[in-house]
Order: structure tokens, then C-alpha cells, then sequence
């Protein structure tokens, strides 16, 4: 079991910048996110560090469109990080032009085996991480590292997503959370009991350290 770290911040995305700046400049294995807040994150990391070369970026969850489309987690990281770097990372994006099923498929045996040091997370208002919503079926996965299925919050397009086995094989998970809409969802996914309805708790039962970076907001 872990206890998250909460560190309240009057601005978390530089925070979560400097952590990712850090970790690319040690060649760590990183794992993005998509959602609203990270951009920021990584715009400062990439002002920090523009040399990559020695670290690998794979993504935690992706929507099921091209990576050209607006809702691309792929395409924000690009837009924020990639393309404001001098040298690039070994990039492993999720292919969510392809058939969901196949885009999972192709994701799960491409990961296998990786060993993920820097996992950056997001929270949905309703406590989902990665593309891991609440009482879905695909919380039970304990075989697979990544599975495809529908989104239970916009955009609503199917998701490929890292499975809980793979979150938790992490060596360490970082949030990124602000926002006063976040503020119950950090309550029932970092406070609260440990259940499927908040899929951010599931990973309280890990034994990887989670820090959570969030404003005053989100705090409540
Ligand atoms: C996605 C994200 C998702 C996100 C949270 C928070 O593809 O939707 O990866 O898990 O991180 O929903 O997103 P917001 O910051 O936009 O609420």
C-alpha cells in the first residue's frame, strides 16, 4: 500500500516540468499524458532541457484518432514538447489511427518487457486515470499491459490505455492536477476508500510512490 504525497503549489505544471526535465536529462524511461493541464508542463520542460537523446517517451492512454486530430494526446505532447526540443527521445507513440483493438494489441507487445521509470499522470473529475474509467471492465485486466475500449468522459472516442498491472510496474508515479473541479476527484482517488468508482485509489494498493502536484484549487 502507499500513502500519495500531496504538494499544494502555487503553479504545479512548473513543478511537474522541472521532474520531467530532470528525468529526461538522466535518460529515464517517461511515460506522458494527455488532458488540459499538462501542456504547460511540458512547455517548461522543454524550455529546461531541450536534449532528450537519452530518454524514451511512451504515452499512457491515447483517443482513438489520428495523430494530426486536435484530440490527440500525441499531438498535444508534440505540439508542447517534441517539437520544441534540440534532440529527441526514442518516441513510442500509441497508434490510434488504427483499430482500436489493433492499436492495443500492437501497444501491449511493443511495451512489454520496458521498464517505466517516470509514469505522469493526469485525473478525470470523476477520479479516472490514464483511460481508466470508473467500473470498467478493463480494471480487471491483470494479464494484458494495455487494452482498448469506450471513453466514459469527452472527447468520446474509443481509448487505448496502459492497464493497471502496467501503471503499477512503474517506478514512480507523478500527478499533475489543477483545477476546483478536480478538487472532489483528488478527494476520492488520493483520500478516500480504495474502489473501482475511483480508479486513481486502485493505485494506492501499488507499492510505487505517488507524488500529486496540485494548485490551491484542487486542494479544496
Ligand atoms: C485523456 C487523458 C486523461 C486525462 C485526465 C485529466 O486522454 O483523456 O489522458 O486521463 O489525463 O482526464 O484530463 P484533464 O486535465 O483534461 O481533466
Amino acid at each position: 500500500m502507499t500513502e500519495p504525497r500531496l504538494h499544494v503549489d502555487e503553479e504545479p505544471e512548473r513543478r511537474v516540468g522541472e521532474l520531467l526535465a530532470a528525468a529526461a536529462q538522466s535518460g529515464e524511461t517517461i511515460v506522458l499524458t494527455g488532458g488540459s493541464s499538462v501542456g504547460h508542463a511540458y512547455e517548461h520542460a522543454a524550455e529546461l532541457q531541450p536534449g532528450w537523446s537519452a530518454s524514451s517517451v511512451w504515452w499512457g492512454d491515447e483517443r482513438c484518432v489520428p495523430p494530426d486530430d486536435e484530440r490527440s494526446n500525441y499531438l498535444l505532447a508534440k505540439r508542447t514538447l517534441l517539437d520544441r526540443l534540440q534532440a529527441q527521445p526514442d518516441v513510442h507513440r500509441i497508434r490510434g489511427e488504427l483499430q482500436p483493438a489493433d492499436a492495443a494489441g500492437e501497444y501491449d507487445k511493443a511495451i512489454e518487457g520496458v521498464k517505466l521509470d517516470f509514469l505522469l499522470l493526469g485525473l478525470g473529475t470523476d477520479a479516472h486515470v490514464a483511460s481508466l474509467f470508473p467500473g470498467s471492465p478493463q480494471l480487471e485486466e491483470r494479464e494484458r499491459l494495455a487494452t482498448s475500449g469506450p471513453a466514459g468522459l469527452e472527447p468520446f472516442v474509443d481509448r487505448v490505455t496502459l492497464t493497471l498491472p502496467a501503471l503499477l510496474s512503474a517506478k514512480r508515479i507523478v500527478f499533475l492536477v489543477t483545477g476546483a473541479d478536480k478538487a472532489e476527484a483528488v478527494r476520492h482517488g488520493f483520500l478516500g476508500p480504495i474502489t473501482p468508482d475511483a480508479p486513481a485509489s486502485l493505485l494506492r494498493e501499488g507499492e510505487v510512490p505517488i507524488d500529486v502536484y496540485l494548485d490551491a484549487a484542487a486542494s479544496g
